[in-house]
């Protein structure tokens, strides 16, 4: 078997759905085993039932993120059931407000705030500072953390959601630059407007607006971001570290 991941073992954090599991369906189609890790243990289940009977090797493991216990023993199981880990896809992320109503940045809720931050960005921290340490004692390895467009420009009624993500940004320049001398590569992928279960209901009230302003005047599908995050992961991306890449259909380019 080939493939750009052959060999190697990958954990992938909100891997139940949407971008998260299409990157670890692919990532296990391209030779790598792959630990999914969510907090949604039936969703979860189901997707890497899915990759293992189409042949792929994967491991589901209930954590959330928010959890440093739960993140450390999800790559400690990585380590233990695949004996390594050489890549990891910090992509667990939740919207500013699930009921999907954009709330300007005086009217947001201090525990909405406090939430999206924990999940958001403190999350990326907690996966990084586990994944890094088994990496660094195995000679090093590739971190992809999602951020989103919301990381690159500001988005009006997503105030504490684009703190995080220019957080994320922000966090994965400074651990490239820690770490571009071990072995360790750590990028952020820069999504556009993606169809997933996140965006269902706001592509629905708002999804003609939103095209207005994409390029490419259509979503971006889960497939085309796991595309750039699995090059990501590779060896193929061998000098690229602390870079933000979108993938947006040109919305940022404007
Ligand atoms: P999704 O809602 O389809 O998937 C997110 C997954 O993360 C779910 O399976 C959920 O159970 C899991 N999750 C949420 N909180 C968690 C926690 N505390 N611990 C463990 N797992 C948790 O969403 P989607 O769209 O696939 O989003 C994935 C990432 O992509 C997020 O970080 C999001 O901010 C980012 N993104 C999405 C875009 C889009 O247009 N869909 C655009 C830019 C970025």
């Amino acid at each position: 078997m080939s493939g750009l991941l052959h060999g190697k073992s990958v954990l992938v954090t909100g891997a139940a759905s949407g971008i998260g599991l299409a990157t670890a369906r692919l990532a296990a189609r391209e030779g790598a085993r792959v630990t999914l890790c969510d907090r949604d243990e039936e969703k979860g289940t189901s997707g890497t039932a899915a990759i293992v009977a189409g042949g792929g090797h994967a491991l589901f493991v209930q954590m959330d993120v928010t959890d440093e216990a739960e993140v450390s023993a999800a790559v400690d199981a990585c380590v233990r059931a695949f004996g390594r880990i050489d890549g990891a896809f910090n992509n667990a992320g939740i919207a500013t407000d699930s009921s999907g109503k954009p709330g300007k940045t005086a009217d947001i809720a201090f525990d909405a705030w406090q939430r999206v931050l924990a999940v958001n960005l403190t999350g990326v921290w907690q996966c990084m500072r586990h994944e890094i340490r088994h990496m660094l004692a195995a000679g090093g390895g590739s971190i992809v953390n999602n951020a989103s467009i919301a990381g690159l420009v500001g988005l009006p009624g997503q105030a504490a959601y684009t703190a995080s993500k220019h957080g994320v940004v922000g966090l994965t320049k400074s651990a490239a630059a820690d770490y571009a001398g071990q072995g360790l590569r750590i990028n952020a992928i820069c999504p556009g407007f993606v169809e997933t279960p996140l965006t269902a209901d706001a592509f629905q009230r708002v999804g003609p607006k939103i095209l207005a302003a994409v390029p490419a005047r259509r979503f971006g599908s889960p497939q085309e971001i796991a595309e750039a995050v699995v090059w990501l992961l590779s060896d193929r991306s061998s000098f690229v570290t602390g870079a933000a890449m979108a993938a947006d259909g040109g919305y940022t380019a404007q």
